[in-house]
């Protein structure tokens, strides 16, 4: 699915849509991959690692059958931040298991699927200034990122300047060599080296943080390619292979990380929306806060349609993609003259500018050839230039393969309508150029307006100073939150568009060390990865709440030039279920003013308010949990957005803020009305005469006719001289 290939931007992953893996068959009954959830019993909240396993072996099935040993139908033995294991197992041996004592809930494994330096300049970071000195460039923070596994020569991750890693780290290396940089890497995916095959986790961990390096790709975007935290350690955990990211294994590799000691936290991928207790990596996640570890997941590539975000649990920072100001340029050029700009990676220095014959590979009326599918085009496109449509879940580069391998001059790649003005430059195979939607059905309209079209593609490479940068990504899953509607999702936006980050292999055969300019929210997700490991150096106090908001709370709503609303793909604002709080501006994040905080525990009523059960909400938190009459509705959260769904009763929520900017300030409230809503805020102003003093407020709000509205928006803000603090506040009805 093209979606699924955006992050990749080779067509080598092709990763199963599949939810379950293949069984197997053992005797009559088949043997799936479950995750067991199990609460320990009273009493035995210490145990050892050889009694856990031994009480986790009480589990499973007798092994009198055949020469299958309990230990072989175990495939992962979670200690850390969940109690239970994974194993293979028949439907009625999970059924008999569901009898005994500490068993919460069995769910059979899942595949979820992977979702790319100009950025930190485009972020204001700035070398020896600002954020990078004032957190001393992530010196010391640990970043562990789930992925495919890493490239552990590229200079990317030399260890030059790298401090050794700290005392607390108990990681492995399951590698040939780990340095100071790349610290350690356990291969949970099987038994062999955490090596990247493919070049999606390399991409991501050279992304949160890389060591400096001369980079490019093609001959384009060069410059000194940086990770967001240059002075942080990386340490990988590969829980994808070929088939795709089995969830058994990224929780296996959660719970490694988070006992090696990691701080952050870093997951490009994820899999459809499902609720918190059977999602491993929520739950995972929930284990990691309660051992103050950050977790930045990235939203998913399902956009631009609406309900398709990932990875929706509070406790994690959802972060969704958008562009930055830079294209790799390549126009179109028609026979009329007329011209439409659009982008390629790959920027043939060989072709020659002259007008080609000019099809549409569609023309035959064939939904396969319009797609350029492999297969679907013939010789006939010998020595032209096609017309190919985006979609058809056909990777962009392979329909660019199709027509090469037609012997087709040179493709011109058109998005279908939701996709609308947002296009990307990938490697590939043939001179190309990928346009917006207008364009291509301009294209379109000339190719019908003349016996002889033509065209031909000019080259101009790496341009800079996009006015409209950022702009949200149309493939950048939106929001509402179907898990929980009560929270606003995505999180933030972040660059995920047209990175350049190290890669396993070079994409041109020319350039080394290997880089490549993929796009998805597989890279903006690095981004704040390596952002959270700065403001973890800067504030080593601060709670993994306490750093969300303060990312949240200062993110620009506007564009590089301050003179328009951040836009979406069809070039109209973005709305807050597009971008979430808006755009990340790490320097004004180290410094929030005041911050929503919230503590593990904080999360139970509102799990309850879910309306989960004691026993998973037990598994989660790995103690005992009685909801009783300790609920709150999911909006009552102390989260620094809000989400609201209002009817014709008026709604109140409170909200606790703490003070981490002057000891002495005084604050006032001002709100941005949503439109057909009230909101009153009390009180107004809040006075602070210390640090890490709290002030509870509370805020209501009332429908003025806003049945009518299906969505409205507005904004709180806490001001002060020198802060703003900013809450969106999304309003759907009832
Ligand atoms: C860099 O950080 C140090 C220590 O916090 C501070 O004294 C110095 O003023 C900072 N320099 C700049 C240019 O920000
Ligand atoms: C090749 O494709 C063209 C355009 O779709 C079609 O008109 C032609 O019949 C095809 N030729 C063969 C041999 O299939
Ligand atoms: C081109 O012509 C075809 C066939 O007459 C028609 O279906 C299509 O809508 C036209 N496309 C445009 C963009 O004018
Ligand atoms: C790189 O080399 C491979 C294998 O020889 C070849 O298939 C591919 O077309 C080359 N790519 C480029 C961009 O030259
Ligand atoms: C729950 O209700 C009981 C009985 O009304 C009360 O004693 C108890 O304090 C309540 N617990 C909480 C946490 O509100």
């Amino acid at each position: 699915m093209e979606n699924k290939m955006i992050f990749a931007g080779l067509a080598v992953l092709l990763i199963s849509l599949a939810s379950v893996p293949a069984s197997f068959v053992y005797g009559e009954a088949e043997l799936d991959t479950y995750i067991v959830f199990l609460q320990k019993p009273e009493g035995l909240s210490t145990l050892a690692d050889g009694d856990l396993e031994s009480w986790y072996s009480t589990f499973l099935p007798d092994t009198t059958l055949a020469s299958s040993s309990s230990t072989t139908r175990l495939v992962h033995t979670y200690r850390n931040v969940v109690t239970g294991f994974a194993a293979k197992l028949t439907k009625g041996e999970v059924k008999a298991m569901e009898k005994k004592d500490g068993f919460i809930s069995a769910q059979r494994e899942k595949m979820y699927s992977l979702h790319t330096t100009r950025t930190p300049a485009f972020l204001g970071l700035q070398l020896n200034n600002g954020l990078w000195n004032g957190s001393n460039n992530g010196k010391g923070v640990i970043i562990g990122v789930l992925d495919t596994g890493v490239t552990p020569n590229h200079p990317s991750f030399n260890d030059l300047h790298m401090p050794s890693p700290p005392a607390k780290w108990r990681g492995k290396c399951q590698l040939p060599k780990c340095n100071k940089k790349l610290i350690g890497a356990r291969n949970l995916v099987g038994d062999t080296y955490a090596t990247d095959d493919e070049g999606h986790g390399t991409h991501t961990s050279s992304t949160a943080a890389g060591s400096p390096v001369q980079a490019s790709a093609f001959g384009q975007a060069s410059g000194v390619a940086y990770g967001m935290a240059p002075l942080a350690h990386i340490a990988m955990y590969k829980v994808c292979s070929e088939e795709g990211c089995p969830g058994g294994s990224i929780l296996a590799g959660i719970d490694a990380a988070v006992a090696d000691g990691v701080d952050v936290l870093s997951l490009s991928l994820g899999g459809a929306s499902s609720r918190f207790p059977e999602d491993p990596i929520a739950v995972g996640a929930f284990g990691a806060i309660q051992k103050g570890v950050f977790v930045s997941c990235s939203a998913g590539n399902a956009g631009p349609a609406s309900a398709s975000s990932a990875n929706e649990a509070p406790w994690i920072l959802t972060v969704g993609a958008s562009t930055i100001d830079r294209k790799i340029k390549a126009t179109v050029l028609l026979g009329n003259k007329a011209g439409y700009d659009g982008q390629s990676l790959f920027q043939d220095k060989k072709f020659r500018h002259r007008l080609l014959p000019l099809v549409y590979a569609g023309a035959n009326g064939r939904a396969a050839s319009r797609f350029c599918a492999p297969g679907s085009l013939n010789k006939s496109v010998k020595g032209k230039i096609v017309l190919c449509e985006r979609g058809g879940e056909i990777a962009r580069i392979g329909k660019g393969q199709e027509v090469k391998d037609n012997g087709g001059a040179a493709m011109i790649l058109m998005n279908d309508q939701p996709n609308g003005f947002d296009t990307l430059a990938d490697a590939h195979v043939l001179p190309a150029s990928h346009v917006g939607f207008v364009a291509g059905e301009a294209i379109k309209a000339y190719l019908n307006s003349t016996k002889s079209p033509k065209a031909t593609i000019l080259f101009s490479g790496t341009i800079f100073g996009n006015p409209n940068a950022p702009q949200v990504a149309s493939f950048s899953s939106r929001g509402p939150s179907l898990a929980s509607p009560g929270i606003l999702k995505p999180d933030i936006i972040g660059p995920g568009v047209n990175i350049l980050a190290a890669w396993s292999v070079s994409v041109d055969n020319i350039t080394n060390p290997p880089f490549n300019m993929i796009s998805g929210t597989s890279m903006s997700c690095p981004h704040l990865s390596g952002i959270a490991a700065l403001l973890k150096n800067a504030h080593p106090d601060w709670s993994p709440a306490a750093i969300k908001s303060a990312m949240m709370t200062t993110t620009y709503l506007s564009n590089l030039g301050r003179t328009k609303p951040i836009l979406n793909e069809q070039l109209q604002p973005a709305n807050l279920f597009d971008m979430g709080a808006g755009h990340v501006n790490p320097v004004l994040a180290a410094d929030p003013g005041l911050v929503y905080d919230l503590q593990p525990n904080d999360y139970i009523p509102y799990l309850c308010g879910l309306g989960y059960k004691d026993s998973e909400i037990s598994g989660l938190i790995q103690r005992k949990a009685h909801c009783g009459n300790v609920t709150i509705p999911e909006a009552q959260l102390n989260y620094p957005s809000f989400s609201i769904r209002l009817g014709s009763t008026p709604l109140t929520y409170s909200r606790t803020v703490t003070n981490v900017g002057r000891a002495n300030s005084v604050y006032v409230a001002k709100v941005v009305l949503p439109r057909g809503v009230n909101v009153k805020v009390h009180p107004e102003r809040i006075v602070f005469n210390r640090l890490k003093q709290k002030a509870t407020f509370t805020v209501t709000f009332t429908s003025k006719g806003f049945s009518a509205e299906t969505y409205s928006q507005g904004f709180l803000y806490w001001l002060t001289k020198g802060y703003v603090v900013r809450s969106p506040i999304a309003v759907i009805s009832a």
